[in-house]
């Protein structure tokens, strides 16, 4: 085919169309954390149903689940062809801080940045993952349209990938007939730059606990029982800070036990992966780095665990100061885990080691969150190969393979119980606030995305011919 200049004559007669039609999703607020957005969780599913229907799916179908249900479509060609198994999420992070937002989170809008002089469209979920989910209907609509589809296609596009995925575990489990595939292909990752394309071989895991420590049976008035009896919250602060020594490791014993120690080839690899330090705290406003001793930051975030409190609170945070020392005490910890740490492993280790280091002065609760096991992906494979010839294709470089920090929880288990590899083949930047203020995607890495993708089809099926 002479796809470079049908791929790019449709994508420039469509844009606007393309720009548009997100835009309708992003409109949506389906936030999958908080109930009052059940309806337009739900709406979403509905929509991308719709739209998958008329890019030319075939048997569109909204499977309910014991939650948000997932939309499932296919298109087979021809049973002797490969196919692509494309997954994507159509819920979205809480939109809070919301009055940190320059315009309406659910109000899309195109602004101009440093990094996206171009324009990037303003909203949440724009990135993660609306928009990068959508590129694949609208190459897919593309391929349809220009009669260049070299595979055949399955959608599996779900609405609690923010909550932990577990209905789409279940969901996965069950349908192991229909879901027969040569490959997954998801873009729900990033790029390094606009300029330095890469593909994401290796996603963290993750374990998550909430903690709660009890002193008194009530709160105190701090001046008549101050110094006599445990405060939960500094109890809390000590217990978190013996969570780390002075070097940044974690403490709780058996940690790094099962962590993959990479040799100083993949290392050295890994280095070559073009980063500047300066650009990355200037990004941050950040005069210093933090993090484990012996490792570089690209390191730290990708091949290493960490420990971390999302969130701690307690006592009085109102106007003023009231004199007080609270009964309870809560934090929010996260782990996020290398091969071949294994997260329920993990979790009762954390959970040991918490119960262990409290004093008697105080009860302490661990209740562990949804969990997901960290994945490297083949880059040696066929599939690889196809999505790094795509993107050779269209930006004119070869990508580099990048280990992420991020977690996909489903992706280990597409491979546990399918059996399948997963490409993850993203085109967001990490500066794009995925799951903050002013999430934004570059027009670009869109437009990019939709004509990236049906390379990966064509190549794809050439090396399974
Ligand atoms: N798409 C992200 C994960 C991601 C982003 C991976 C960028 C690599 C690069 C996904 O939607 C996400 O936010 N995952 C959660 C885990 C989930 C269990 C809530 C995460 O990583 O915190
Ligand atoms: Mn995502
Ligand atoms: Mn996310």
């Amino acid at each position: 085919m002479n796809s470079n200049s049908n791929i790019n004559a449709y994508i420039d007669a469509h844009k606007d169309r393309f720009l548009n039609e997100l835009f309708e999703l992003l409109r949506i607020p389906s936030v999958s954390a908080d109930p009052a957005y059940k309806n337009d969780v739900i709406r979403t599913a509905d929509s991308i149903k719709e739209k998958l229907f008329a890019a030319g799916a075939d048997k569109v179908e909204i499977c309910p689940t014991a939650g948000y249900p997932i939309v499932y479509g296919e298109k087979i060609i021809d049973p002797k062809l490969p196919t692509v198994l494309v997954y994507g999420h159509y819920d979205v992070q809480p939109a809070d801080p919301i009055e940190l937002w320059t315009s309406g989170p659910f109000e899309p809008v195109i602004k101009k940045t440093e990094l996206h002089p171009e324009g990037a469209i303003f909203a949440r979920g724009a990135c993660d993952d609306k928009g990068q989910m959508y590129m694949h209907v609208k190459a897919f609509e593309l391929m349809m349209q220009t009669n260049t589809l070299a595979c055949n296609v399955k959608f599996m596009i779900e609405g609690e990938e923010e909550v932990g995925s577990t209905n789409l575990a279940i969901f996965v489990k069950q349908n192991k007939e229909r879901l027969k595939a040569d490959v997954i292909l998801i873009s729900d990752t990033g790029i390094i730059a606009n300029d330095i394309p890469s593909i994401c071989v290796g996603l963290r895991g993750l374990s998550y606990v909430e903690v709660e420590v009890t002193g008194p049976n009530r709160d105190l008035h701090s001046g008549l029982y101050g110094g006599a009896v445990a405060n939960p919250i500094n109890i809390l602060c000590e217990m978190i800070s013996k969570m780390k020594d002075d070097k940044n490791h974690i403490t709780i014993p058996g940690f790094y036990d099962d962590v993959e120690i990479l040799s100083a080839e993949e290392r050295a690899e890994m280095a070559k992966a073009p980063f500047s330090l300066d650009g990355y705290k200037k990004s941050l406003d950040l005069s210093d780095i933090h993090g484990e001793d012996g490792y570089t930051t690209n390191e730290r975030n990708s091949i290493r665990p960490t420990l971390d409190v999302n969130g701690i609170w307690g006592g009085y945070t109102g106007e003023g100061a009231k004199t007080v020392i609270a009964s309870k005490a809560y934090a929010k910890i996260s782990m996020r885990l290398v091969p071949h740490q294994n997260s329920d492993k993990i979790t009762e280790l954390f959970k040991n080691y918490f119960e262990s280091i409290a004093p008697k002065s105080v009860k302490v609760k661990v209740t562990p969150h949804h969990g997901g096991e960290p994945v490297v992906t083949p880059s040696t494979s066929g599939a690889y190969k196809a999505a790094s010839m795509a993107m050779e294709t269209t930006y004119g470089k070869k990508p580099v393979p990048v280990r992420s920090g991020g977690s996909i929880p489903i992706v280990a288990m597409f491979k546990s119980e399918l059996g399948l590899d997963s490409v993850l083949m993203g085109f967001g930047l990490d500066s794009d606030a995925i799951h903050s203020p002013n999430e934004h995607y570059g027009v670009f890495n869109y437009l990019k995305g939709i004509e990236t993708i049906p390379y990966f089809y064509k190549y794809f099926a050439d090396f399974k011919k």
